[in-house]
C-alpha cells in the first residue's frame, strides 16, 4: 500500500477483514451494550479497528504490522460481553482491569486467534494494566482505543441516546 488510504477504503478493508468476526451472532451483544456516552461497544469496536488501521497507514507502519490481525483484534477488543454500566452486585467493579481478560477468554471460545490477537487483546488496557503490548499490532489497538473513548466520553452526542451520529450509524446498522 503506498499511497496513503481514504476513509471508505480503510471501511471496506475493516469490512472484508474483519467480517468473521463483525458476522458472529455474539457481535449482537455489543451491539446492545453501550460503551461510552451513548456509543454501543459494537460502534466503539469498529470505529477503533477504522483509527487503527489510519494510524498505521499514517506512520507508514505496513512493512511492521500485518493487516488482518490488527483489524481482528481492533474488533475483539472489548469482547467482553456484558454492559459494563449494569452493577450486577459488583461484578463488573474492576471492570477497567479485568475486561482485557473476559474479552480474550469469549473470543478464544468463539474464533482461532493468532499470537498477535491474542496479546493485543489482552493488553489493550495497558497502561491501566501492568502488562505492556508485545507486539505494534497491539499499540495500535491501545492508542486507537484511547483516542476513540476520549471522543465519545466528551462529545456532545453522549447526552442524545438513542440518537445515533451518522458515521456511528453506518457502522452499527440494527
Ligand atoms: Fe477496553
Ligand atoms: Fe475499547
Amino acid at each position: 500500500m503506498s499511497r496513503l488510504l481514504t476513509r471508505t477504503q480503510i471501511q471496506q478493508l475493516v469490512a472484508t477483514h474483519g467480517r468473521e468476526v463483525i458476522e458472529h451472532e455474539h457481535m449482537q451483544i455489543e451491539r446492545r451494550c453501550y460503551q461510552h456516552g451513548n456509543v454501543s461497544t459494537f460502534a466503539h469496536s469498529i470505529r477503533v479497528a477504522c483509527l487503527a488501521v489510519w494510524l498505521a497507514d499514517r506512520a507508514h507502519l505496513w512493512r511492521r504490522v500485518d493487516l488482518k490481525s490488527l483489524i481482528r483484534a481492533a474488533l475483539l477488543h472489548d469482547y467482553f460481553l456484558y454492559d459494563w454500566h449494569d452493577w450486577d452486585d459488583g461484578v463488573h467493579r474492576l471492570h477497567g482491569f479485568t475486561h482485557g481478560g473476559a474479552a480474550l477468554r469469549n473470543a478464544l471460545a468463539d474464533f482461532r486467534l493468532n499470537a498477535i490477537e491474542r496479546d493485543s487483546i489482552a493488553n489493550h488496557m495497558f497502561p491501566m494494566t501492568t502488562t505492556p503490548p508485545r507486539y505494534i499490532e497491539g499499540w495500535l489497538v491501545t492508542a486507537a482505543d484511547k483516542l476513540s473513548a476520549t471522543r465519545e466520553t466528551f462529545s456532545p452526542d453522549r447526552f442524545r441516546k438513542g440518537e445515533v451520529p451518522l458515521d456511528a450509524a453506518a457502522a452499527d446498522r440494527r
